[in-house]
Order: structure tokens, then sequence, then C-alpha cells
């Protein structure tokens, strides 16, 4: 077995692993068979209040309408319906607070009573049906119920991630006009309670014409938070004077479920709209048949944070729709020190573990010792999203945390996707360290080349061919658009191949010597810092908003431990020359984490005297990629000053 060759390399899933399945080599056939009436059944696992006729209507492509005439609530699927199937006392949230021994267990009849007192209480304050409600918050059961509550009442959440700062938040809030904000007081980061609500406070003063009417406040750490009369609320007191019952409506498979703000090739993030069937239908059968849950056995947990997508479709609506047992854990992995994530494991006997190549490679870090100290023998199943996993990562990932038994399941999807396309079946598929292996079954995708001819698959291993990865059908999670912007939904995912009709997703990609698919990242320009989406223009107009800077050139460079890391080229302006690199360099790190958010500071900031540009004075950031990676340049044919990297060198 050579470490050179992840292609040559095979890890079938044990034979009592096969056996057992949920899903078979069955599935593909079913799919292949008639593709439409494939996703009609899975779509009927779910509850709907108006069963649907049309599964999908492609006529006003790209949107898309799955479902079309059929009615459901998605928070009844997700939590009523297991009440309702006399599955009242069993665990849906194992709340894991980050202050040890803070730790919550909430069945799924009382997850139904927060729910529907939290929609009442919506209702109450004027929330209901198309208004739009940005969360706010840390990792907590609140957050879930929010989510849920919104669903109920047909009002659209847009989850912000609580790492984002004050000025991410206000973007956010006006982009999307949201009526209400729930948030908490604070949170805690390793080990320590920092505010949040004063985030909310600043964001909401920084605007002109505020859409928010009111602002609802879980008290999570207990530190002193100003209250706005009139418009701020506490979750708790609220949630005392309303009822907990809630008849839900039903609403039509299009409505709109959520919005999400990703990063895309410009600086402003853009709002994808996720609708109810179609989401729920694909989140519900791909964390079935990836993660082969078996609701009344196992114990799942998925690290992500609420605040991305993952978060969205595999710790609330996946999980929630199968009526999973999960774990929700509020903190870091190192919090207090580095053994937590595996005596949470180990006191919830996790069976299934989602996680990102980011975390696995920290864990390797720790050293295999470290968690061997811990009893793992519950996991059954490991999963990796977010960035393509490194064959290292992998098998140590196997080895070490899943004692060379359990499948690897390498999930590729994206926040426009919805839910899982491409990843291996965990009981059917012989993995391939570092591939996510086929589209599911009903999901079809294809690598091609610049005039959309398919690639052939590689005839050795290590081949050259690589091309762009496109989704060639449509499919049920799929986005149903960027909010308020029909136009940049167009261009920014179906111009590339418009005669086709195919979605291009921004990552290039191979075949591998079975047909497999090597998704090799983003071509586009955006960046993967631990598995976080960043735009290099982002990143770019936060340190040219600095008075200092004159202008600014942000690349991804690969990084042994996050992926890619960012790294900034500035050119000050005349009168910040004269300061010394050093604080100019803080400052502007400081300046992109109050932009933005922490997550997105670069790793190094080189001061420049000039850019590389090419005669029409787009700046050269395959170059500069070169400089980051301290590669040899690549063609410099077209740049407009081949010195200019003299300079460049010199200050780096
Ligand atoms: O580049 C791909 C990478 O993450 C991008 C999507 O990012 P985001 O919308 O934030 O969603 C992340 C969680 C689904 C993709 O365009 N990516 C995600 N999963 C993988 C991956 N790249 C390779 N392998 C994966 N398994």
């Amino acid at each position: 077995m050579s470490d050179e060759q992840p292609e040559l390399e095979s890890y079938p899933p044990s034979p009592e692993f096969a056996a057992n399945a949920n899903a078979t080599a069955a599935l593909y056939d079913e799919a292949e068979a008639d593709r439409l009436a494939f996703w009609a059944a899975q779509a009927n696992r779910l509850h709907w209040a108006t069963p649907f006729t049309e599964v999908l209507d492609w006529s006003g492509a790209p949107f898309a309408k799955w479902f079309g005439d059929g009615k459901l609530n998605v928070a009844y699927n997700c939590v009523d319906r297991h009440v309702e199937a006399g599955n009242g006392d069993r665990v849906a949230l194992h709340w894991e607070g980050e202050p040890v021994g803070d730790a919550r267990s909430i069945t799924y009849a009382e997850l139904k009573d927060e729910v529907c007192r939290a929609a009442n209480a919506l209702t109450d304050l004027g929330v209901g049906k198309g208004d739009r409600v940005a969360i706010y918050m840390p990792m907590i059961p609140e957050a879930v119920v929010a989510m849920l509550a919104c669903a109920r009442v047909g009002a659209l959440h847009s989850v912000v991630f609580a790492g984002y700062s004050a000025a991410a938040l206000r973007a956010r809030i006006e982009d999307a006009e949201a009526k209400m904000v729930i948030t908490s007081d604070g949170q805690y980061r390793r080990g320590a309670a920092a505010p949040l609500k004063p985030g909310v406070d600043e964001a909401l003063s920084g605007m002109g014409d505020c859409p928010v009417r009111n602002v609802l406040v879980v008290r999570r750490t207990g530190i002193d938070t100003p209250m706005t009369e009139g418009r701020d609320l506490w979750w708790d007191e609220v949630m005392n004077t309303v009822s907990n019952e809630h008849t839900p409506e039903a609403f039509e498979s299009e409505h709109p479920l959520f919005l999400l703000y990703t990063s895309g090739t410009t600086g402003k993030p853009k709002g994808v709209v996720h609708t109810s069937g179609g989401y729920l239908t694909q989140s519900a059968y791909t964390h079935f048949n990836v993660f082969d849950l078996k609701p009344e056995t196992d114990v799942y947990w998925c690290t992500a944070d609420i605040g991305w997508v993952t978060g969205h479709t595999y710790i609330v609506y996946g999980p929630l729709a199968n009526g999973a047992t999960q774990v929700l854990y509020e903190g870091t992995p190192a919090s207090p020190d580095e053994h937590r994530h595996f005596q949470v494991i180990d006191k919830y006997k996790v069976t299934i573990y989602y996680t990102a190549p980011t975390v696995i490679r920290t864990f390797m870090r720790w050293g295999r010792e470290l968690v061997r100290e811990h009893d793992l023998s519950s996991l059954r199943l490991l999963g990796s999203v977010g960035e393509p996993i490194n064959p290292e990562a992998w098998r140590w990932y196997r080895h070490v945390m899943g004692k060379d038994q359990t499948p690897v399941v390498d999930t590729w999807w994206q926040t426009e996707t919805g839910a899982i396309m491409i990843s291996p079946l965990p009981g059917v598929t012989d993995c391939k360290p570092g591939s996510a292996m086929r589209p599911l079954p009903g999901i079809s995708a294809k690598i091609v080349d610049d005039d959309g001819n398919e690639l052939q698959p590689a005839p050795e291993f290590g081949g050259e061919a690589t091309g762009y990865l496109v989704l060639d059908k449509p499919w049920p999670s799929m986005l149903r658009g960027v909010w308020g912007d029909p136009e940049r939904f167009k261009e920014t995912y179906w111009s590339r191949f418009a005669e086709q009709g195919w979605y291009f997703a921004g990552d290039g990609a191979r075949y591998g010597s079975d047909g497999e698919v090597w998704v090799l990242g983003r071509i586009d320009d955006v960046m993967n810092v631990s598995g976080h989406r960043i735009s290099t223009a982002e990143v770019e107009s936060a340190l040219v908003g600095h008075a200092g800077v004159a202008e600014a050139a942000v690349v991804g460079a690969t990084d042994a431990h996050t992926g890619q890391a960012i790294c900034a080229f500035v050119i000050l302006k005349e009168h910040a020359a004269a300061q010394s690199t050093e604080d100019m360099v803080h400052e502007l790190r400081a300046e992109v984490a109050r932009e933005i958010s922490p997550i997105a500071k670069p790793r190094e900031i080189h001061v420049v005297p000039e850019l590389p540009k090419t005669r029409s004075g787009k700046i050269m950031r395959r170059l500069l990629r070169d400089v980051a990676e301290g590669r040899e340049l690549g063609d410099t044919s077209t740049l407009l000053d081949p010195k200019v990297f003299e300079a460049i060198r010199a200050a780096k």
C-alpha cells in the first residue's frame, strides 16, 4: 500500500456492516430506473398535509419546483410526527455545554413543547409567513428551537454564525430586511463568557432604516446585558407567557424555509434561498442513507456550527426529520483541554461522528496516544465534510478513531446544494482515502472540460485530466435563488455552461481509475480555510476599508493544517507608509476581524510596493499564489511589469 497512490487502496465495508446497512446497491438501480419516481418515494417518507402529484417542474429552469402542489409543515415533520408515532420519550438532543457538567437532554416531547411555545411567541410578536428572522446564537438548544419555530410559522430564518462581527451581521439583516433578531446575552468561548448581544445592538444602531422590531434574548451566561425598552425581550419571560399548544399550518412545498449567506466571488455575501419540501426530502434521505442512521439505537454527532449549512442540514433538519438522537456540543474541541471530543463520544456512546478534515488534522497533531486514552468503541461510522480530505488524514481517522473497522464517508456538497451530493454509501462502496467517490442515487454530476465535454476516467492513477465539476440534472434540495437577486443567481451558477443548462459548482475535480470523483477544491476566487468559505474579494474590501491602504490583493495559499490560509498583499498610502510595518499589519488583521470575523484574519500580510497586474489592470492572483507558496512563478507573459516580483519578493 503506497502513501502516494490512494487510488490503489480500497476499503470495503465489513460484511456485517453491509448486511445491516440502510442502503444497498439496489438504491442506485432504483434511482437509475426512474429518477423522479425514486425522489417521489423519498419525499413520501415525510408527512404531507396535501400530497403532491407532480414531482418536478423544470420548465422555469434554473428555477425548479419540486413536489410543487404538495403542502407540508417542516417543523411538524421534524418534531410532532415522532411524538405522535409514540417516540416522545426519545432523546432528540443531548446538549453538552462548554463548561464541563453543564448538560441537558431534551426529548422529542419536550422539544415539541418548546417549539410550540416559540411559535406562539413569534406569532404574538407579529412574525409570520414570509417574514425574515435573523438568528445570531451560540450552539444552545434554543438556537434549534428558534429555527424550528420559524419553520413552523412559515418565517424564513437567516442564521448568522455567532463568530461574525457586528458589521457582517448588519449587512445580513439589512439585505434580508429581518423583522426580528434572536440572540443570547453571551456565549462561552474557550472557558470564558463573552458578550454577544452588544454585537446586535451595534449592528442595529448603525442602520439607517432599521427593519427590526424586536430582539429576543436568551439568557445563556447571565452577564450584564443592556436591553432597549420596547424592542428587546428576554426569551424566557416571553416563553413563560405563551401556550405549548400550537397547530401547525401546512405551507406549499416551494415556500422558502431559510436564507443562508455565503461567500461568492464578489465582496458582497449572497443570501442562498432554500425551500421546504425538496430540501427536507433530500436532507432526510441523505442523512438516513449516508450515515446509515438507526433512529432507535444510534447516537449521532455532527460537530458543525448551526451558523453553517452543515449545521442546518445535518444537525437540525436531516437528523430531526429522521427522529435521530444526537449530541449538540457548544464549545471548541480543546475546551477545557484536548480530551473533550473523545470524552463526549464516550459519555454519550456516540455511534456516528461527522466532522471536518481540519478537526481531524488537529487531532493528528495532538497524537494518537491521547485518543487511545478514551473508549471510542461505540463509533461505527465516521464522516468528513467541508474540504478535500487528504489521504493521510483519512487513514488516520479510520485507523485511530475507527479502529480500522468503521466506514469513512467523505461527503461533498455545498451551501447551494443544500444536502450531500457525492459520497460513498457506507454499506456498499469500497472507499478510497480522499475521494468522495460517486454521486448518490438520484444525483447526477459530471466532470467536464472548457467546452462541456465529459472527461474520460483517467486511464492511470494520477491522470492529468482535471476539469469542472458540474451538476447536470436538478436535485430536490438545490438552491432556489439568491435573495433579491435572480440575475446574480443565473450569472453565478448557470452561466458557465448555460448552453447545456448545467449548474457549475465552482470546484475542480478529476476522475479516478475506477471512475470515482476526486474533488480538488475551488477554482474560483473563493478560499476554504478550515472548512470556512471566504472570498478573496470580501477580505480585500475589508483591507481597503482601512484608511492607510491603497490597494490589496488576497489569495488562498495551501496550508498543511487549515487546508488554505489567507495571504494578503497590500500597498499602503503615502501617509501610512511612515508607520511601522508591524503595527500596520496588526491593525489590518484587527480591521478584517471587525469587518468580517476573526476567522477571516489573514495568516500573512505583506506590505509591497506594487501588485502584479495584466495590461488591462487585472490583479494576477495566480502569480501571487505562487509567491505565497514559495513556488517558481508560472507564466508571466501577460504581466505588465515583470520586474514587480523582485520588489514583492524583497518585501516578503
Ligand atoms: O470546495 C468545496 C468544499 O466546500 C465548498 C462548499 O463550501 P460551503 O458552501 O461552505 O459548504 C461546506 C459544507 C457542505 C465546496 O465547493 N467541500 C465541501 N465538502 C467537500 C469539499 N471539497 C472536497 N471534498 C469534500 N468532501
